[in-house]
């Protein structure tokens, strides 16, 4: 199954990097929250183009222990890092994992100084719900990771930030996350990809700058 896995995970990491290493700027101190085993973290720091002194700390309910970056453990509920405690905070596919999605949200908000890049899923096109649905289980099920299979349209990503008192300054609607055949039936519009800014007070350290999305 792990080798099965394996194109599919390396073309998501590989996208992903492409995708946020524009949103990091030199000294940054990011927070991966829900880091798994590190590779992103990792494979961000050692990106060709990757800013200078860029440094990539994990928080994570589970730690599994030996993973490549340093790792915080913690039970969920409240983190363990002062307000603005880092420049930027990434959430890649944990949201829809968690139980108490808003708490976690605003924990990330409160500790983000500048950017919170949320990576999901998005409900758009035909059987969307089942095809998220069966990627999730696929990525997921093999590792013990729980499936909630609650997923967002992209209205409900913005009533989301809204209702966070975050304002999203970039988002990616279509995401080529995958290999391509895996990637036309789960990729693409099943992918999601938002930047929010945290709310004056939680925080805030620098202005991001609105942009447009490529994709979109
Ligand atoms: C699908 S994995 C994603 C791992 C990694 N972010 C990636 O993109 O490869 C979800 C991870 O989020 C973690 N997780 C779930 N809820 C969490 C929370 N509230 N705080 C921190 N980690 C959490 C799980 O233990 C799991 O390792």
């Amino acid at each position: 199954m792990a080798a099965m896995h394996r194109p599919v995970y390396e073309s998501r990491l590989r996208a992903l990097v492409q995708l946020i290493l524009p949103h990091l700027r030199e000294g940054d101190r990011v927070l991966d929250v829900g880091c798994g085993v590190g590779t992103l973290g990792t494979a961000l720091m050692g990106a060709s183009g990757a800013p200078k002194d860029l440094v990539v700390e994990g928080l994570e309910r589970h730690v599994r222990g030996g993973e490549p970056i340093t790792v915080h453990g913690y039970e969920g509920g409240r983190m363990p890092f002062a307000d603005g405690a880092y420049d930027v905070v990434i959430l890649a596919d944990v949201l829809h994992h968690e139980d108490n999605p808003d708490e976690l949200l605003s924990e990330c908000l409160r500790v983000a100084g500048r950017s919170l890049i949320i990576k999901d899923h998005q409900i758009k096109g035909p059987l969307a719900q089942a095809r998220v649905s069966f990627i999730d289980w696929a990525a997921n099920a093999p590792y013990g990771v729980k499936c909630l299979y609650r997923y967002h349209t992209r209205d409900e990503w913005q009533a989301m930030a809204k209702r966070m008192g975050a304002k999203v300054v970039a988002e990616h609607q279509s995401i080529k996350l995958y290999p391509m055949g895996v990637n036309f039936v789960f990729g693409n519009k099943l992918q999601y990809l938002a930047v929010w800014q945290p709310p004056a007070g939680a925080g805030v350290s620098a202005q991001a700058t609105p942009e447009e999305d490529p994709a979109s």
